[in-house]
């Protein structure tokens, strides 16, 4: 266990509380999907910020306000890998009132008396700012004096549009108030410092702050701003943490915003990555979702997209436009131009593609080939197998040094239920060899070492080592050729 923060004075603190206002419309998205749903690098922008809080305070106490689109925002909350174990408490703000209504949901709530009974500070934040960094949690939780009623975050923004001006008494002074842009007169919308809507309070003053919240302004909402200006007025101290970077505080409000974040979170990974080790044949067209891991010497093809927990070892190449969602590939491994893999794992020093596309639970063993135009669906190939073309193969188990020739196809399906299963198994033992253009109609096992002649279709079992083959016997017409042209009746 981490020792328990202190104060400034060196007094034991309680853990932090934690709000996350994610109850707006997020009119501007323009989507069914509420706002803090919406995904950067395969996770929605609200987990983004959950998972901060978690790894630089895992005993704090979280709620979450939520209203527009609740059931959908909770179950995915409750069902996000990163946030498993985490208990959150779900506050429900029914009207969007603003953020500070927001907010006094939750410190209204028996949650939040708990949080001022045990005299806890409060970070807020909002769900809608997903690049903010791990370090800025940090710094937002450095010990608080009892004295002190709030931290703000603030930052100077080149194009300050739609943010909160900080006002200051003179430039420099102590901070006054934060005005909105809409309420704001045309002296403060040239202010370029804004609020980021990030705030640790203590429990007791936000509180007391939001009880005496007005909504007399341009949106008639209630302005969890409008308490700076209470602080202010009533001689409070307030600590300002002025933050360098303002990109970490690009606030999502609309698609346009959510691509550019996008972006940038992606060049933020592929730069991290690219430090690592990894080798980037076109930084801008690759992309990486926050999970995937890269080991050193891999390489990534442009427009190759690596999603969810995929992981790649040491020195695999991962092609042009390959897709990779939850994939393990193993070292040397080479997945090439086009193919998607889902779910799936390749093994060391195997290849696959071009154009190759593995499908959940298939299991490529190592040294193994998968050419172009080869499917697998539920398939696990054992060492050295090849199956170089055109192949279909769905809940098969192929051996070891298995050669399967060009367009071979597992018949899985045909509508009879087997043991529970409507689709049925084909077992092919080490080193059989198949010769193209077979169809196995499952379920059925080809034995080890046996020999299925090209064009067969086989129904029933082969047993090891021997020969199938299940076509119609070639005839030879001498002559017939001839006839046919000279007939005229064609063939
Ligand atoms: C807010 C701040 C602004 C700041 C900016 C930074 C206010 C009044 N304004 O503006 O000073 O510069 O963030 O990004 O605080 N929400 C609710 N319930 C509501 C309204 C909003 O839960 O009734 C949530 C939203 O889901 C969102 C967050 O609060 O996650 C911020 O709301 P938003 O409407 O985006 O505020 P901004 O206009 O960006
Ligand atoms: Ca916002």
């Amino acid at each position: 266990m981490s020792p328990a923060p202190t104060t400034t004075r060196g007094a034991p603190q309680p853990e932090p509380g934690v709000i996350i206002l994610a109850a707006g419309l997020g009119k501007r998205m323009k989507s069914e999907k509420p706002k803090v749903l919406h995904a950067l690098a395969g996770s929605p922008m609200i987990v983004h910020i959950l998972r901060h809080v978690i790894s630089v305070a895992p005993r704090a106490s979280i709620a979450v306000v939520v209203g527009h689109g609740r059931e959908e925002v909770q179950k995915a909350l409750s069902t996000a890998p990163e946030l498993k174990g985490t208990d959150l408490h779900y506050i429900v703000q029914s009207e969007q009132k603003g953020t500070g209504h927001a907010a006094k949901c939750a410190m209204e709530s028996a949650w939040g008396a708990k949080q001022v009974e045990r005299k806890a500070q409060i970070l807020v934040l909002p769900g809608d700012l997903p690049l903010i960094p791990r370090a800025l949690v940090r710094e937002m939780l450095e010990p608080m004096g009892r004295d002190t009623a709030l931290r703000l975050l603030t930052c100077d923004l080149p194009d300050p549009t739609g943010y909160g001006r900080i006002v200051r008494r003179g430039k420099t002074g102590p901070v006054l108030k934060i005005v909105e842009e809409r309420d704001a007169n045309a002296r403060e919308r040239l202010l370029r410092e804004v609020g980021a809507s990030i705030y640790l309070f203590q429990a007791a003053f936000l509180r007391f702050g939001l009880d005496r919240l007005q909504n007399r302004n341009a949106q008639s909402e209630y302005y969890l701003t409008d308490i700076i200006s209470m602080a202010a007025k009533a001689r409070k101290k307030i600590d300002v943490l002025k933050w360098a970077c303002p990109e970490d505080l690009r606030g999502i409000n609309d698609r346009w915003e959510l691509a550019q974040a996008r972006r940038m979170l992606n060049q933020r990974l592929v730069r991290h990555w690219a430090q690592a080790g990894v080798d980037f044949q076109d930084p801008d067209s690759a992309w990486i979702d926050l999970d995937v891991q890269l080991a050193a010497d891999v390489s990534v093809g442009a427009g190759a997209q690596l999603l969810g927990r995929t992981r790649v070892a040491k020195a695999a190449v991962i092609g042009p436009h390959v897709l990779l969602r939850n994939v393990e590939v193993d070292a040397g491994a080479e997945v090439r131009l086009g193919s998607v893999v889902e779910e799936s794992s390749v093994g060391q020093n195997a290849k696959v593609g071009p154009y190759a596309h593995l499908r959940p639970e298939s299991h490529v063993g190592p040294e193994c080939k998968v050419g172009n135009f080869v499917e697998l669906k539920k398939t696990r190939l054992g060492a050295k197998t090849s199956v170089a073309h055109l192949s279909y193969l769905g809940d098969a188990e192929v051996g070891a040094a298995v050669n399967i020739g060009c367009g071979f196809v597992t018949c899985n399906y045909d509508g009879r239920v087997i043991s529970g299963s409507r689709k049925h198994k084909t077992i092919i033992e080490d080193e059989a060899f198949i010769g193209s253009d077979c169809q196995a109609v499952a379920p059925i096992k080809i034995g080890r070492g046996a020999f299925v002649a090209s064009g067969s279709t086989v129904t029933e079992d082969v047993e090891a080592d021997a020969m199938a083959i299940a076509r119609a016997r070639q005839v030879n017409k001498t002559g017939y050729a001839r006839k046919l042209k000279t007939s005229g009746e064609g063939v």
